[in-house]
């Protein structure tokens, strides 16, 4: 008899069963398995034993024959899941046993050579760490799609001057263009803070096993080539028990779901009929079953609800490593959704955003009008009085004298007569008309990152060459 099926009467029992003599809860089995959540990494579960295979054939630790048959087998398998012909069923509880098991109906006996020197646990890192390598590529490629349309609306929109609010109360002028640089420069943040973190996620953890390493002669740096990783893991209790890219990963999505959160906001601000300041294309607005004059800004507001999942699943995160002793504890199962669901949330967003985006209508002539009252122009009266020698203190006193003034008139500070000026300060002249206009305010916004038109004109063309727009 085959030494390998000698126990052929005890098959139909869990590939961890040997020491059961029980079988397990049916119940049990619901609660434990995670199929239904974890089948989306076959295919990195199915790179990652590749790889093994290979590892082992090259340290002979089983031959190149068995190799080729598990490695023809594995790709069956991957057929099968993607003919959808694989049944999952709660029994075999993960994607990892699934394969496993179908591998064994594809190839027979030699697939239970498979596990040899491995682990669940750094099987189940492994995988998670190739599947998370790809997507983060992704998103920054599309967190990329989505700073180019910023920058070129940036572009063509140079000569819009916008209020600018603190407080969201109408400050200084800004142009418009300056304000979007500003996400582009959030969004250039993310990207680094996910760049960076990919580093951390480019760590090869198989051979740690269980926990304490393998008594196997394997030559890890052999797998890491083979999985195009850059580094192996250098602690095999802390390859199994490390989840801080995960962490890492959702916490950084949840800063770049904020940002968008932040536009939304603003967006659905501008496309109201209090602002007017933009109109969202109706391609990406919905209408009400009631009210037959509604066009309501969904995508905004669903990308800015979403927003809440996503630090929910940071939440979740945390929560889940934060008591959990060395090393891997079932506990961890549970990363997988909110990683899944951060991931599936921050790339449907940003495609979704990106292409909104892309379709709004900016009416200049309203956001300019939006410019003219208000006294966005204080400050620069201040500013004037000190270019004629006053203290800006005392300049920024009499500045606020002049808006309690023409408040009381109910005028603007431009409206204000050369007179009404001079009993205010006599250091005020004809040539401060012409300082309070809107165009002078922003052009004399000269320093380095500020608003003038130069600044921004360079600073969009900057981020075009960031971005190989140009
Ligand atoms: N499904 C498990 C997970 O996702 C795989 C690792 C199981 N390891 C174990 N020792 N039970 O975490």
């Amino acid at each position: 008899m085959d030494k390998n099926s000698k126990n052929s009467n005890r098959e139909n029992k869990k590939l961890w069963g040997g020491r059961f003599s029980e079988e397990t809860n049916k119940l049990v089995e619901e609660f434990n398995a995670s199929i239904d959540v974890d089948k989306r990494l076959y295919d990195s579960d199915i790179e990652g034993s590749i790889a093994h295979l290979k590892m082992m054939a090259n340290q002979s630790i089983i031959t190149q024959d068995e190799a080729g048959t598990l490695i023809k087998g594995l790709g069956k398998v991957k057929e099968q899941i993607e003919n959808s012909e694989m049944q999952f069923s709660a029994s075999l509880e993960d994607i990892h046993m699934h394969i496993e098991d179908a591998l064994g109906k594809v190839s027979g006996d030699v697939a239970k050579k498979l596990h040899t020197a491995r682990s669940r646990n750094d099987q189940v890192a492994l995988d998670v760490r190739i599947y998370l390598k790809k997507e983060t590529k992704l998103v920054i490629d599309l967190l990329y799609g989505f700073q180019k349309s910023l920058v070129k609306m940036a572009d063509s929109h140079l000569d819009v001057i916008m209020p600018g609010y603190t407080h969201l109360q109408r400050a200084q002028p800004v142009l418009f263009s300056h304000h979007l640089l500003a996400y582009y420069e959030m969004f250039k943040r993310d990207i680094q803070r996910f760049k960076e973190c990919f580093k951390r996620i480019d760590v090869m953890p198989l051979g740690a096993a269980a926990l304490a390493g393998t008594t196997y002669p394997l030559n890890r740096e052999f797998t890491k080539e083979v999985l195009s990783f850059s580094k192996v893991s250098d602690n095999s209790i802390d390859s199994v028990s490390d989840r801080d890219f995960v962490i890492e990963f959702i916490s950084h999505s949840s800063i770049a779901m904020i940002h968008f959160s932040r536009l939304c906001e603003e967006l659905i601000l501008w496309s109201s009929s209090e602002f007017s300041f933009i109109t969202i294309s109706d391609a990406f607005t919905t209408g009400s079953s009631i009210m037959p004059q509604k066009k309501n800004p969904d995508v905004a507001e669903l990308v800015r609800g979403k927003t809440g999942r996503v630090v929910g699943n940071l939440v979740s995160i945390l929560t889940l490593m934060k008591s959990l002793p060395l090393a891997y504890n079932k506990d961890m199962q549970e990363d997988k959704e909110p990683l899944f669901d951060t991931v599936d949330t921050l790339k449907i967003c940003t495609e979704v955003y990106t292409r909104m985006f892309e379709n709004i209508k900016v009416h200049k002539k309203r956001m300019y009008k939006a410019c003219s009252t208000g006294f966005l122009n204080a400050t620069d009266l201040a500013d004037y009085l000190v270019s004629k020698g006053m203290a800006f203190r005392q300049a920024h006193g009499v500045a606020g004298q002049a808006v309690a003034f023409a408040l009381k008139l109910g005028k603007e500070l431009d409206d204000l007569s050369i007179e009404e000026f001079q009993s205010l300060s006599d250091l005020i002249g004809q040539d401060v008309y012409e300082f309070l206009t809107i165009e002078k305010m922003i052009s004399r916004r000269i320093s380095y990152g500020g608003t003038g038109f130069d600044s921004v004109k360079q600073a969009v063309q900057k981020a075009m060459k960031e971005l190989d727009l140009k």
